[in-house]
């Protein structure tokens, strides 16, 4: 399972592309939202795409199908590569359908159900996006969804890959590769908490004051 970041702020992007574990970026509405407001939107999404060599989805903010195919066009002005991400509605599905006849990539957001997955595969989205937190925030098991979603997935032999989105804790990650999903986009301070373990740091600080107890002469025969 691939690791994408699900941020719109460029000191974490950076620092998690420095770590050689992601290998692409999600935003949204509300995560560019949360940024410095003087940073116009496309100005942030190319700074971005300046620091991830891989998929970046961006979203449009129409409900109908002309504007977000026409959001879609000049994102795309922006930088070709760009994956257009679309929410789950009758017309964004609409949307995809015709990007897809394009070939361009789209990413269907917001999916919460089979039905909405199977409905986004057969438009043609390149991903579908499964909001495992916020599945969970309404007392319906996120895994039991993705686990369903992935198992449709298997039988019908669907193309498109399934991201698992809205990750809110380390235990959603573990949860979303035990599926089956091709993606987990984790928020930043979520990706790092899931690097730290209190034995791996406790091991450390051992190793460490141990090296330090070694005299010169046995220090330099392991540098050797
Ligand atoms: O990837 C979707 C994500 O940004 C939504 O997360 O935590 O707002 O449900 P959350």
């Amino acid at each position: 399972m691939e690791l994408y970041v699900d941020s719109a702020n460029i000191e974490h992007i950076r620092h998690a592309a420095s770590l050689g574990i992601i290998s692409g970026v999600t935003t949204n509405p509300s995560l560019l939202a949360k940024e410095d407001p003087s940073v116009d939107p496309k100005t942030r999404i190319l700074e971005i795409h300046k620091l991830v060599g891989g998929h970046l989805s961006v979203e449009v903010n129409s409900t109908d199908t002309e504007g977000m195919l026409r959001e879609a066009d000049e994102i795309l002005s922006w930088f070709p590569e760009a994956t257009i991400k679309i929410p789950m509605i009758p017309a964004g599905l609409a949307a995809v359908s015709k990007l897809a006849s394009q070939e361009i990539p789209t990413n269907v957001t917001l999916v919460f159900s089979p039905t909405q997955a199977i409905a986004a595969a057969n438009a043609g989205a390149t991903y579908v996006s499964v909001f495992m937190g916020r599945l969970d925030d309404i007392s319906v098991n996120s895994v039991d969804v993705l686990d369903e979603i992935c198992e449709i997935w298997e039988v019908q032999g669907y193309e498109s890959l399934i991201i698992a989105a809205s990750i809110r804790h380390p235990i959603h990650i573990v949860e979303a590769a035990k599926s089956g999903a091709d993606i987990a986009t984790v928020p930043y301070k979520v990706l790092i908490q899931s690097l730290s373990h209190p034995q791996t740091d406790a091991g450390l600080k051992q190793f460490l004051s141990d090296y330090e107890k070694m005299n010169v002469e046995m220090k330099k025969a392991i540098v050797i």
